[in-house]
């Protein structure tokens, strides 16, 4: 870093075979997850998220390749909250809004390694009294967990006073390789019957809506670009998919939000999480950033995030699910993206 702060990367390999094909890089700049790979149908080894070769290209680009998402992921409506009747600022960096923690967030720091064993690593970071605007001093540990299902993040975080909490992982993944072009053939699945419809600048209306006969109706798979191009409202003005959906619980903790599939190497991805909501963000914004890894160009739809969070705008939101971290409390989500092989999307 320009202050000379070494940024480390940290590989982690699944417990297995000694050639597993499940190999994961984590740099400590932004915690970000810089290459994932796991086999395809043939048992070759294919990279499924996009990422850079060198830091300078990771501080360069503003598309949150990767990273770890907070102290808000997401977007704050009006740059500001109230909490226990006061009213907290933020940095407006999304037009008037505030989006993915703000001018500095978690993405642009450099995370501390508390532990590092072969297949799992915990990255730290101490957000101070009002980091970014956000009340109370929050210490954050994120641990990584890469086993031959799969990786699985979980987030941990305990604030000295009442704050607002959302933290994420912005990957975006390509299963037909990082530099394989287009996601639009891939397939796509949310176990979702509701969204929330957003206004101006993506900011949630507080409506949760039906799916049921909209673009936005994904329960059952389908290629990313079927219905992506649809003149639906919500779809026009966000350009494409970039919505939180809600995701329905069945029993126990931890459900699965989301299944995507690629049918030119027949890589199947699940996400499963503890969280109430996923972002499923189709990469329309994506060109514009420097070249990827091994001169990689990552155009528009490149690649697709699944942010599993507290809905957007949540902390104005009185109808949302809280994400308030009372302090004293600890703030815990796990996500886990599993990976196999499928031979069409039905097994989705
Ligand atoms: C997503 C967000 C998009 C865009 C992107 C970063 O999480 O939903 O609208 O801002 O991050 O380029």
């Amino acid at each position: 870093m320009p202050d000379g702060t070494p940024v480390e990367e940290l590989t982690l390999r699944a417990l297995g075979p000694e050639d597993t094909k499940y190999v994961c890089k984590i740099i400590t700049y932004g915690g970000a997850v810089r290459s994932l790979t796991v086999p395809d149908r043939n048992g070759n080894p294919v990279d499924v998220v996009l990422g850079f070769d060198t830091l300078e290209d990771y501080r360069a680009q503003d598309k949150y390749i990767g990273a770890l998402v907070g102290r808000y992921a997401n977007r704050v409506g009006g740059a500001e909250f109230t909490l226990n009747g006061a009213q907290y600022p933020l940095f407006a960096n999304d037009g008037p809004n505030s989006l993915h923690g703000g001018r500095t967030g978690f993405d642009k720091r450099v995370w501390t390694v508390e532990e590092l064993g072969g297949s799992a690593a915990t990255l730290s970071l101490v957000s101070p009294d009002m980091d970014e605007g956000y009340p109370g001093s929050l210490e954050v540990r994120v641990t990584y967990t890469l086993s031959e299902g799969g990786l699985a993040i979980s987030y941990r975080a305990k604030s000295d006073r009442d704050t607002v909490c959302n933290l994420t992982n912005h990957s975006y993944f390509n299963l037909s390789g990082h530099d394989s072009g287009s996601v639009e053939g891939q397939y796509i699945k949310l176990n979702a019957s509701r969204y929330t419809p957003a206004g101006p600048g993506s900011i949630p209306t507080g409506e949760i809506a039906p799916v049921e006969g909209t673009p936005m109706d994904l329960r059952t798979a389908q290629p990313i670009g079927t219905r992506i191009g649809e003149p639906f409202g919500q779809l026009v003005m966000a350009g494409g998919y970039d919505h939180n959906w809600v995701i329905d619980k069945h029993e126990g903790t931890i459900w699965t939000a989301a299944a995507a599939w690629s049918p030119d190497t027949g890589i199947a991805m699940d996400a499963a999480t503890t969280l109430p909501g996923v972002q499923f963000y189709a990469g329309n914004f994506l060109s514009g950033c420097p070249r990827g890894k091994g001169g990689a160009v990552y155009g528009d739809r490149h690649g697709f995030c699944l942010e599993t969070q507290f809905f957007p705008d949540s902390p104005n939101q009185p109808g949302f699910p809280s994400c308030v971290l009372k302090a004293g409390e600890e703030y815990h989500s796990v996500t886990v993206y599993s990976f196999g092989v499928a031979d069409c999307a039905e097994k989705l």
